[in-house]
Order: structure tokens, then sequence, then C-alpha cells
């Protein structure tokens, strides 16, 4: 692929509305849940992001047909005849690994490759095993591929999750919707993203309830009864945390749309008690700042505790505040790699095992940095729009995966922002 570099002159401000897309942690689900379907589901408010390409190449290779009407997919699952999904795809998204659930739905059995982990962490699935056995699904793992079958069925169980796991959740969830008999799944993940699934998998005649609390409890129906339908995806709670983070930083005013402010109460949070002014309405909220930012305490949890994806992005604003911000990941173990990118452009960060010890500066300055994963590289756009002078952002594979078109809705925010081929960076 042909390497570009954001390129981002600072000492500027973000003001303005911009309308977030659909929640890429969510489409993704739904677009493995439609597998479940067979036939064709209609998903609207699906972001234009590399992630979503890949997702439908799983599908297809499963022998579904996917068809992208703007935002809007049409999935065809009637033809879906294999379970297998191999290491290639796997090894592009690791969210490939939502497919294993629904296919065990369908099939009673499936094929997946194991996912590696990736720069933030492990990303181990053991708790999507444990639950799925739970439920009577057998696994073998052969040469890295993950051999799932069920040779008594699939019956209906009580699981306890000894951590919220957002995909072992998913994965247990559309699963259980044709074991026979009741499931419970207990410390549940309570993500918004979750109850997005369940209120999908509803529609296709799952009996799912208490989604988005820490019990979900699942009626088991044939698969028989179960059928296509038209959803449409939540908003993305992280693009649109990213672009307030963005708008706290310079000021704003800055108008998020397409959003349900419920699903930031704790982003909000802080960025009140970071100084900043926050209005909401039923889908939007807007933030801006007359007031010097101040130093906060976060600790990355489980929702609805503050999201490890926001960490990087308050992590600038932390860098930019008066005092000292104690910023802690508990979700992953090894989620700091921003700072060491950030610290190039100015900011003071001690990083000490799950602890990030921010000292506010009062300037950060433009430099060459690289993202390292797609949250940070967003959060590394955002502090060269406020640095003093010029930053290149590398390695923007990582930012396609989850924003769709992020250089265009900053520019319309007011960032003087350019994406060009590195070549012409280096000039
Ligand atoms: C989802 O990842 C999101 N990805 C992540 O977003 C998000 O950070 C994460 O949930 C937490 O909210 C998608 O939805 C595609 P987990 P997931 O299972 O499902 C450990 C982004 O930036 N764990 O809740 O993988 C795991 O290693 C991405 O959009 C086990 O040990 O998250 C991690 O440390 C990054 N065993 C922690 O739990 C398991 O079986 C949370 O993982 C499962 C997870």
């Amino acid at each position: 692929m042909n390497q570009e570099v954001i390129i981002v002159r600072g000492n500027n401000t973000l003001a303005g509305d911009v309308a977030v897309s659909g929640a890429k942690n969510s489409a993704l689900k739904l677009m493995a849940a439609a597998i479940l379907g067979q036939g064709t589901t209609v998903l609207h408010n699906v972001p234009l992001i590399s992630d979503i390409e890949i997702m439908s190449e799983v599908l297809e290779r499963l022998g579904a047909t996917v068809v992208r009407e703007g935002h809007t997919l049409r999935i065809d699952t009637a033809n879906v005849s294999s379970f297998e999904t191999p290491y290639e795809l796997v090894s592009k998204m690791r969210a490939s690994i939502s497919v294993l659930g629904p296919l065990i739905g369908r099939f009673g059995q499936a094929h997946v490759a194991m996912p590696g982990g990736c720069q933030i962490g492990a990303r181990k699935i053991d708790m999507h095993l444990v639950g799925l056995e739970a439920l009577g699904v057998e696994f073998e793992v052969d040469h890295g591929v993950l051999q799932a079958t069920t040779p008594h069925g699939m019956h209906g169980t009580h699981v306890y999750l000894e951590f919220p796991s957002v995909g072992a959740t998913e994965n247990m969830l559309m699963a259980a919707v044709t074991a026979e008999g009741h499931t419970a799944i207990e410390n549940a993940a309570c993500e918004p993203e979750i109850e997005d699934l369940a209120n999908m998998l509803n529609a296709m005649g799952a009996k799912v309830s208490g989604a988005g609390t820490s019990l979900i409890e699942i009626e088991g129906v044939p698969l028989s009864s179960l059928h296509p339908c038209e959803h449409t995806t939540v908003g993305d709670r992280i693009e649109a945390g990213t672009f307030l983070v963005g708008g706290a930083l310079t000021g704003g005013p800055l108008t998020v749309r397409g959003i349900d402010p419920a699903f930031l109460r704790m982003a909000i949070m802080k960025l009140r008690a970071m100084g900043c002014d926050v209005e909401t309405g039923d889908d939007w909220v807007r933030v801006s700042r007359t007031e010097p930012l101040s130093s906060v305490d976060i600790q990355t949890l489980p929702h609805p505790g503050f999201p490890t994806d926001l960490q990087a992005q308050f992590m600038l604003l932390a860098a930019l505040a008066d005092d000292v911000s104690v910023i802690t990941e508990n979700v992953f173990e090894n989620r700091f790699m921003f700072a060491a990118e950030l610290m190039r452009m100015g900011a003071d960060v001690t990083l000490d095992d799950h602890h990030a010890i921010v000292r506010g500066v009062d300037q950060l300055e433009g430099a060459p940095v690289s993202s390292t994963d797609l949250r940070a590289g967003a959060a590394l756009v955002l502090a060269g729009i406020v640095a003093d002078g010029e930053t290149q952002v590398h390695h923007l594979e990582h930012i396609d995966r989850g924003y769709e078109d992020y250089v265009g809705k900053l520019a319309s925010l007011g960032a003087d922002i350019r994406r060009v081929p590195a070549a012409d960076a280096a000039r």
C-alpha cells in the first residue's frame, strides 16, 4: 500500500459541528450476527472504514454476498455454506473472531484461526472458549485453527465471566440464541454496543433480555425461527469522544451529532472535571472551555467505567493541563505507547507499570510521529493541531481502521490538515 502521512499545522483551534459515523465496535458484530439471519439483512449507518471491508471479506469467504450502498450494507447470508475463517483474514483483523459465535449458532461448528495479539496486548480469547464450552461447544486447536464442534448440540447454561469481556460476551450471546433452553451470562460486558447487538438479534427473532447490564438472559429459539432484519448501527461513542477532546483542547465550541450522550457519561464527567462546559441534547454533545485545563485522575475500566479507547485522547488533554494527572490503564496490558510519541512532542509523562504520571506543560512542539494503534493515531493528529509548528503523523493504516474521513472531518472543524504521499512529505 503506498504510504501516506498526515501533515497538520499547529497553533490552531477546532470549532463547529461534526456528525459521527456508526460505531465500528458495533457494526463489525452486527455483520457477524447477519450469519444467523439466513437471508438479506440490511445494516444502516455502517462506517466507511477498512475494518468493515475486512469483515465483508470474511463474510464473502463464508459464502455471503455483501453490497455496500453508501453507509448501508446489504448482507445476504442465505448461501453461507462454509464455516471456515482462515488465518489470512483473522490476522488482518482480530475482530474476525466475532464470527465464531454466529457460525456455531447456525452450523453447530466452526473453524476459525486463532487471533494473534496486537500492539496493545495479548488479546487472549480464553473467556470466549470457557463461555462457549459451558453451552456444550467442544474445541480443539489444529495448527493455529480453532475447531469448534457441538457433538451433543448446545444447551442453555449459567456462566459467570471472570472479566466482563466485550468479545466473550458477544460470542456467547450469538451462539446462545439457538442453544436449547435458558442461558444467563453474569458479569457480562455492559458496553452500549452489546445492547445494539442484542436489539438486532431480537429483531431477528431471538429472545435476549438484560443487554447493557451485567446480567444477560437468553431463551434459545430454533435456528429456523431466526430471520433477516433491517437495523441501524448506533453512533460511535469513541469517535465522538475523540472529537470532544479536540474541542476541549482548543476551547471549541465543538458539537458532535449522531451520538447518545448517555454513552459518554464518564468522559463527559471527566471533561467537566478538567474545566470544560458540556451541554447535551437527544443526539448531540457540545463542549467548550474558557478556563485553563485542570489536571484529573483517570482509571480505565469496563463500561460504565472510563473507556480505555479514550485513554490516549485524555492523556493529551492532561499533558496540557495544570499540575499532575495520574492515568491508570486497567483493561490492556500495554496501552501506553502513545505516551512515548507524545513525549517526542514535549509532553512530560512518567510511566510506572499501569500508571502514567502526566505533568502538564504549556505547549507541545510539532514533530514527526507514528501511530501505534488507532486511538493513539487519532490523538497524535489532535496533538498536532494544538502543537507549535508542523506535525507529520505516519502509519495511517491504524487510523483508517476506525475513523471515517478523519482528515475531512477535522478540516471541516477548522484544522489546517492534509494527507499526502510520504515521498511528498519528505521534500
Ligand atoms: C473490544 O475489544 C473493542 N474492540 C476494543 O476496541 C475495546 O478496547 C475493548 O472491547 C474494551 O472495551 C472491538 O469491539 C472490535 P475485551 P475486545 O474482550 O472484545 C482480556 C478499539 O480501539 N481478555 O473486553 O477484545 C483482553 O486481553 C479497540 O476500537 C482476556 O484475557 O475486548 C483485554 O486485556 C481496541 N481473555 C481485556 O480482557 C478473553 O477471553 C478486555 O478485552 C477476552 C479478553
